[in-house]
């Protein structure tokens, strides 16, 4: 019996910096309506030709440097996104040729917010039952090139941001450390309440003039807000005490909780519920936004620089996103 630890870990963010103020500027909306429901003062917009796996890249390098371990030295490369550079092939297959490696396995997963513990819980087992002993897990967003930046998709368009997140992952003889457990839920009945319906292959042809111009501008992401909001409030410390329940554990127990960096308003009612207080809880969405998939990594990564994580503390990821997914990992470090 093993577990898996993270070995090594990198980020990457584009660097155009677009603040609330610069979005006033192309859309019906202030700074104060933005800070107040999400906390978000700031994101990242990649240049409009640096898509998930050129930014995967970056963070990838750093993780494997951070970990001591050469690209070539991969079992397996999975990469977590809702914006895949292309529609096919995987964009994992598109990081690992700009890696500069070949032959091991690449695919995505497209679990969305949850994408990230999704890929976590599949390296996870790969690592268990030792099919693999070195996994690169990226996840990582290109929100920018998607978003209805006018009035009409103001809701959705102040929330998101671009950026990526990387670990490198490898077995840990002590099975007291490292990833405790994965837990992973879906419920599809309510995948319209948080989608990107076109283009799609189900349609012929699978883009019109409609999709793009027309009342509803298909196109562009939908969010029923306060729908999410709802469920986002009650999966995540359900999921979140589903792990510590499944290792013997208590919410006392917890040194740090990083949730999946959707709304800070989301983050902050959930640990009041669980009674965690704010030093517990790592955000970092005021200067980020949702990177969606690459949230998770990008707040650990932060999260360890800011010295926030010791070794041998209790950490509990979670997320919640469309689909709708929620996931959550507990890991000893
Ligand atoms: N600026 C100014 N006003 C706005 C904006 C904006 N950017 N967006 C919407 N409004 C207006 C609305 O038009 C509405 O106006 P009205 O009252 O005249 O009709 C008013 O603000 C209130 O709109 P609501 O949608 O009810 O606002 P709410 O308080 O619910 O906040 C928000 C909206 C922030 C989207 C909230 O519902 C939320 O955070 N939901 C969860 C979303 C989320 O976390 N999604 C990410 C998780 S999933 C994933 O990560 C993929």
């Amino acid at each position: 019996m093993r577990n898996t630890r993270i070995l090594g870990i990198g980020h990457h963010l584009p660097s155009r910096v677009v603040t609330n103020a610069d979005l006033t500027a192309m859309m019906d909306t202030t700074e104060d309506w933005i800070v107040q429901r999400t906390g978000i003062r700031e994101r990242r917009f990649s240049d409009g030709w640096t898509g998930a796996a050129d930014m995967g890249a970056e963070a990838a390098e750093e993780a494997l440097q951070h970990a001591g371990v050469s690209a070539r030295d991969l079992d397996c490369i999975i990469l977590a996104t809702l914006s895949p550079d292309v529609d096919s092939p995987a964009t994992a297959c598109l990081l690992q040729h700009r890696m500069g490696i070949g032959g091991m396995p690449a695919f995505d997963v497209r679990n969305q917010c949850s994408g990230f513990l999704y890929g976590l819980a599949i390296a996870d087992k790969f690592i268990k039952t030792a099919t693999y002993n070195r996994v690169l897990l990226v996840g990582g967003e290109t929100h920018s090139t998607g978003l209805d930046l006018t009035t009409r998709g103001r809701d959705v368009a102040v929330i998101f941001g671009d950026g990526a997140g990387a670990v490198v992952l490898g077995p840990e003889a002590d099975t007291r450390r490292g990833i405790l457990s994965t837990h992973l839920h879906a419920q599809g009945k309510f995948a319209e309440k948080l989608w990107l319906e076109s283009p799609a292959a189900r349609s012929r042809p699978r883009l019109t003039e409609d999709m793009i111009s027309g009342d509803e501008a298909r196109i562009f992401p939908k969010m029923e807000g306060r729908y999410v909001f709802r469920h986002a409030v009650v999966r995540f410390p359900e999921v979140i005490r589903e792990a510590l329940d499944a290792n013997g554990l208590g919410v006392a127990d917890l040194s740090l909780f990083i949730p999946h960096q959707a709304n800070l308003r989301i983050s902050q009612m959930v640990a009041l519920g669980l009674e965690l207080p704010e030093e517990k809880v790592f955000n970092n969405i005021d200067r980020y936004g949702n990177t969606t998939a690459g949230s998770i990594p990008i707040a650990i990564y932060e999260a360890l620089q800011a010295g926030r994580i010791h070794d041998g503390d209790l950490v509990c990821l979670a997320a919640f996103g469309s689909g709708f997914t929620w996931a959550s990992a507990l890991i000893r470090w």
